[in-house]
């Protein structure tokens, strides 16, 4: 027989019919009548299915008493329309098939509530709790949201490469990737020889797809790229990831506001949708991590954005009755409290700040008149900050050469990307939103590293 998910049992009205379901075991009940109650799971939606024992069954004894938390099961019954509260349906059992036991003394997953801390070093199981699996299915959603969104609007999904050469944000932040024997490294004049490394010249992880999909912006109009990214950067905070995914459009003949209006719409897109569709998900992060996310999430889905320049942002910062832990100047970048301060407190909403200096952001941004500045955006977001960077590009080639030279970057990295403002060069923009941010605003979740499946930070890299 052909098996069902669960998501789909719930939603029947189908009373009578036989289903075959199957998942883990969450909890099993024993009645003084000689039977069982089982509640299963198998991830397809928030609810579990409870299944009814008969103790007639032939295994009864042999397997379904033996059925503890984490077991996995497969049952089929007749579809009943449920006396109880808080569920629909259940399953009257004709058969029952056990699969994995797990042994109550072992298996670390039992009732009691285990901290996010914990469950961090359990990330192999932590997928079967209600928390892991409610991020999973919203994360799902908002990635599938992201390309839904793009292709209705006719964006070509790119696939930028993930070893590069070039240094994308001139960070110095990359990975470096090499199949030199690190213990004894080739030598040429004291130096490590890389014409012996794999790819004949040093190659990390990107920091990002973005100078890619330029290329291509610039040929088909509009595309994005959507995938793994990496940076070294030594950040031990709740918001950083050195392996993380983010999605990163490109537009041709778009200026800076053409590029807050696609960010503005893209992220209001993406909660409406979720709002829609994981109702379940998202009223239990409201009731166990969150009291606040559902009226928050409902807010930004009919609330403008506003838009402040990075000047702008300075001031109110300076006249702000709170205590900072690093000093606001004009010069500075925006620390993460500052970036909440003015999201929380002093707006109330999202918020797009625009027009940085340009010594505080990245070598491709368009210089503004004022000599000082740059066409640069970032959108803000309660609880999270920062969830989207982006900015104009300098589409001049000799501002565009200056600049690369002003921030002492290897200028023979970036050939092709200066060819592209030397032959059909336009004004074009684009940004990138950092996916696992999306996913902790989205979900509630205070920790970054509890919205990815296996967190990558600094010192941790198992599984
Ligand atoms: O602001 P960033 O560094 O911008 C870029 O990489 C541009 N190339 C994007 C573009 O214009 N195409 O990063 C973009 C976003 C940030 O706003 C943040 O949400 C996320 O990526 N991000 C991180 N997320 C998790 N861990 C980290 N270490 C992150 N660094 C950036
Ligand atoms: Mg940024």
């Amino acid at each position: 027989m052909k098996r069902t998910l669960i998501k789909h049992v719930l939603a029947s009205t189908e009373y009578g019919s036989t289903v075959m379901v199957a998942g883990w075991v969450r909890t099993r009940r024993d009645s003084k009548g000689g039977f069982s109650f089982l509640e299963i799971n198998d991830g397809s939606a928030f609810s579990g299915l409870q299944i009814i024992v008969p103790g007639e069954l032939d295994n009864y004894e042999s397997d379904v008493l033996r059925l503890t938390i984490g077991s996995a099961v497969a049952v089929e019954g007749e579809l009943v329309e449920s006396p109880g509260a808080g569920q629909s349906v259940e399953v009257h059992a004709a058969r029952v098939r056990a699969f994995g036991f797990a042994d109550p003394e072992e298996y670390p997953l039992q009732k009691k509530r285990i901290s996010f801390e914990k469950l961090r070093e359990l990330a192999h199981l932590r997928a079967r709790t209600n928390t892991f699996g409610a991020v999973a299915r919203v994360r799902n959603a908002l990635a599938y949201a992201t390309h839904k969104f793009y292709q209705e609007r006719d964006f070509l999904y790119l696939h930028t490469p993930m070893i590069t050469s070039s240094d994308a944000e001139g960070a110095g932040e990359m990975f470096q990737v090499t199949t030199l024997d690190l213990a004894a490294p080739p030598r040429l004049d004291g130096e490590v020889d890389y014409s012996e490394d794999f790819f004949g010249k040093p190659t990390y992880l990107t920091v990002s797809g973005q100078l890619g999909a330029e290329t291509y912006a610039l040929a088909l109009d509009r595309v994005y790229t959507f995938g793994p990214t990496f940076r070294a950067e030594n950040s031990n905070t709740r918001r950083h990831l050195a392996e993380f995914w983010m999605i990163e459009p490109e537009v041709a003949f778009a200026d800076l506001a053409d590029n807050a209006d696609l960010a503005e719409d893209y992220v209001r897109y993406l909660f409406r949708y979720i709002l829609d569709r994981c109702s379940d998900d998202l009223e239990f992060f409201n009731k166990w991590v969150d009291d606040g996310l559902l009226a928050r999430l409902a807010s930004i889905t009919d609330t403008d954005f506003e838009r402040i320049t990075y000047t702008e942002a300075v001031e109110v910062l300076e006249k702000a009755d709170a205590e900072f832990e690093y000093p606001v100047n004009w010069g500075a970048d925006l620390q993460s409290e500052h970036e909440r301060y003015l999201t929380e407190v002093a707006y109330g909403k999202p918020l797009i700040v625009t027009d940085y200096p340009a010594d505080i952001k990245a070598f491709y941004m368009r210089r503004n008149d004022d000599g000082k500045t740059v066409a640069a955006m970032d959108v803000l977001v309660p609880s999270v900050g920062e969830i989207v960077g982006g900015s104009q590009r300098e589409e001049r080639h000799d501002v565009l050469l200056d600049s690369i030279r002003a921030k002492g970057l290897p200028e023979e990295h970036y050939w092709w990307y200066l060819d592209l403002r030397r032959f059909g060069s336009v004004p074009h923009s684009g940004f990138g939103l950092g996916f696992g941010r999306l996913v902790q605003f989205a979900t509630g979740m205070q920790n970054i590293r509890d919205v990815i499946p296996f967190p990558r930070t600094p010192n941790s890299a198992e599984f």
